[in-house]
């Protein structure tokens, strides 16, 4: 009787609630049963970066079920079906050449801290099959990802030391240069050209996160970097929160030039839902961001996508994805627009996945195989002289 009251005033007001809704839209219906079959894989949201500014990382001041000034919190996530998340290690740039290294060792820590206060939500993972495990648990896989270059502090011992304490990805950059990398602001002019793509020693930590087995994450960097990356990595590469340049021309966003070798190196863009990356304006809504899917999916094939909503990063999200809950609505939009089950599945999780299985198996091919990493770089990689790149993998390999 309720019900139907409601659902008349629903009709009749289109103030709909979700509960609602769902049993209307055969879409949202199917997103949600292709959710539970399927993982969805996030690669980037800001959380620990709000319990920073917010908390100054002291949990016991903080409830996850409870938090109203966040994207993310436990029942959004519940609502979301959100299945891993790669939780971003962020310290600003002007910590660079400071106390970078500190601050970031603290945003792992908060990750760790809050895996272990909410256990039954969230499990700790660092690896494809781990993302599994607690898919299988009900509980959101969490993972960290280190966002930007500065955060290493130019020194391969710290990045190998964040990737024993379960880092996954690195953003070689953020929105600065670093001694090693550029970042995307030369493309649009407002930083200058520094080493020109990757210095020597950025070639170098290309070779040893391969051999780590550590993702790498081209977001905000430049296209030069992009190219030299792409042509170097023998492990794909991701793209953990960007969108399609030719939809918005952002610098933040990749080019279809990259989207193509992207395909050619099996890695992923995983899309970011800010607003100014999907419209170029400050109004965006959730066919915006479909818009993006389709481009990418035509241009280099639905294996090459997933979703990087950068939630708690950004100021602005688009109308119809406000926070973490309103995934569900983006994948049954996806569904309305043609996109077939296993479309839908490859770009929830089946791509991160795949991608994230070979990078460990190029790990393991390294570590029984301590040539194989100077095998690849026999090759010839463009922009750099045979000798000086053998010289670099060697150093890599030996460390
Ligand atoms: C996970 O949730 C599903 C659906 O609600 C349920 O059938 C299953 O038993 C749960 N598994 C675990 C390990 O809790
Ligand atoms: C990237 O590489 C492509 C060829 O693969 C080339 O056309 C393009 O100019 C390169 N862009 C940059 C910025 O290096
Ligand atoms: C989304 O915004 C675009 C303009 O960017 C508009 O054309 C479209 O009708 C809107 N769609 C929805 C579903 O609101
Ligand atoms: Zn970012």
């Amino acid at each position: 009787m309720w019900r139907q009251v409601l659902v008349a005033l629903c009709l009749s007001l289109w103030i709909c609630s979700p509960d609602l809704t769902l049993a209307e839209d055969p879409y949202l219906n199917r997103a949600y049963q292709l959710m539970s079959e399927t993982p969805l894989i996030d690669g980037h949201n800001d959380l620990p970066w709000q319990l920073r500014m917010q908390f100054n990382n002291q949990l016991n001041k903080v409830n996850l079920d409870t938090l109203e000034t966040t994207h993310t919190n436990i029942p959004k996530i519940k609502e979301g079906r959100l299945g891993a998340q790669f939780w971003a290690a962020y310290v600003p740039c002007e910590t660079q050449y400071k106390d970078a290294v500190r601050q970031t060792l603290e945003q792992i820590d908060v990750v760790h801290r809050m895996c272990e206060k909410y256990p039954d939500t969230f499990k700790f993972v660092t690896t494809s099959q781990g993302i599994m495990d607690a898919f299988k648990e009900n509980k959101t896989a969490s993972l960290i990802g280190v966002e930007g270059g500065h955060s290493i502090d130019s020194s391969l011992g710290t990045l190998r030391t964040m990737y024993q304490l379960g880092v996954r990805y690195l953003t070689l950059t953020h929105s600065c240069n670093t001694p090693w990398a550029d970042n995307w602001r030369v493309d649009d002019g407002s930083d200058p050209i520094q080493s020109g793509g990757l210095s020597p020693f950025g070639k170098q930590l290309i070779v040893e996160m391969n051999r780590l087995g550590m993702l790498i994450d081209l977001a905000h960097v430049p296209v030069s970097v992009m190219n030299q990356t792409l042509t170097m990595s023998v492990a794909p590469v991701i793209f953990s929160h960007s969108s399609a340049y030719a939809v918005c021309r952002h610098s933040r966003n990749v080019p279809d030039e990259i989207l193509l070798k992207v395909k050619e190196k099996k890695g992923i863009v995983m899309v970011n839902f800010y607003n100014d990356y999907v419209t170029c304006s400050q109004k965006a809504n959730i066919s915006d961001v479909a818009d993006h899917f389709d481009h990418i999916k035509k241009v280099g094939g639905a294996e090459i996508i997933g979703f990087g909503g950068d939630y708690d990063g950004v100021p602005r999200t688009p109308e119809g994805l406000e926070d973490v809950s309103k995934v569900p609505n983006l994948v049954a939009e996806l569904l309305r627009r043609g996109w077939t089950d296993e479309e839908v599945k490859a770009a929830l999780g089946n791509n991160l996945l795949r991608v994230m299985s070979e990078v460990e198996r190029v790990r393991t091919q390294s570590t029984n195989n301590p040539g194989l990493c100077e095998r690849c770089c026999n090759l010839q990689h463009l922009s750099m002289p045979g000798t000086e790149h053998r010289e670099l993998c060697r150093l890599a390999a030996s460390y």
